[in-house]
């Protein structure tokens, strides 16, 4: 059995997107058990309640240090015999206690192709650079920021006449699709790291 955790912090259509898959083919053995946000208010937490998935939320203002915030989602996902973090546009570091405890078991999701476009504004960044050429990154989380070994990449091209619109629903398109993806064959055991180097088998 792999728990999955789910951290959102915001409309969390990535969110949507994995628990649509997981109610039409399942993740092998992997179930997402919790969805957590820093974010009261965020959407991602109204999407678990919908679909009967537990739901836990504090934020760093709530505790006294960063320490104890870390802490707290520390205790929280032993608790909840957390196996898998799946991060989908949680916009907050992760502290040092848990990157180490989880190492190679927390993925994440980037609107760009990484090594670009690092951070919080991916698309808007490569869009307005002016590449023709962005993605989506799926990659494990080190304690680097968007610096951990790459497990996916999907490209897409932006046209002439593309506007910020446009290329955020595609790039989102593409999440949707190989997120899922990612976060079953990481249940399925299919995912093979060597050094830097992912393997899919
Ligand atoms: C997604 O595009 C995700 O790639 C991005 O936030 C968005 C969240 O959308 N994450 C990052 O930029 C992380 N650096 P969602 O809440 O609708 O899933």
């Amino acid at each position: 059995m792999t728990n999955i955790a789910v951290f959102a912090s915001g409309f969390g259509s990535n969110l949507q997107a994995l628990i649509d898959y997981q109610k039409k083919h399942g993740f092998g053995n992997g179930k997402i058990v919790l969805v957590f946000s820093n974010n009261a208010e965020a959407f991602a937490l109204k999407r678990a309640k919908r679909n009967k998935i537990k739901t836990c939320t504090f934020s760093p203002q709530s505790h006294n240090s960063r320490k104890e915030y870390d802490d707290a989602i520390d205790f929280m996902l032993a608790q909840n015999n957390i196996d898998l973090i799946v991060l989908a546009g949680y916009m907050l570091l992760l502290g040092p206690t848990i990157i180490n405890k989880y190492r190679n078991r927390i993925i994440n999701i980037h609107p760009a192709l990484l090594p670009s476009f690092k951070g919080t504004h991916g698309i808007r960044d490569a869009f307005d650079y002016g590449v023709k050429v962005t993605g989506v990154t799926v990659h494990f989380v080190d304690e680097g920021l968007d610096s951990g070994p790459i497990i996916m990449q999907e490209a897409l091209s932006i046209k002439q006449d593309d506007t910020i619109e446009t290329v955020e629903e595609n790039i989102h398109a593409v999440e949707h699709k190989i997120y899922p993806l990612a976060v079953k064959y990481f249940c399925e055991g299919r995912i093979l790291l060597k050094g830097r180097k992912v393997k899919i088998l």
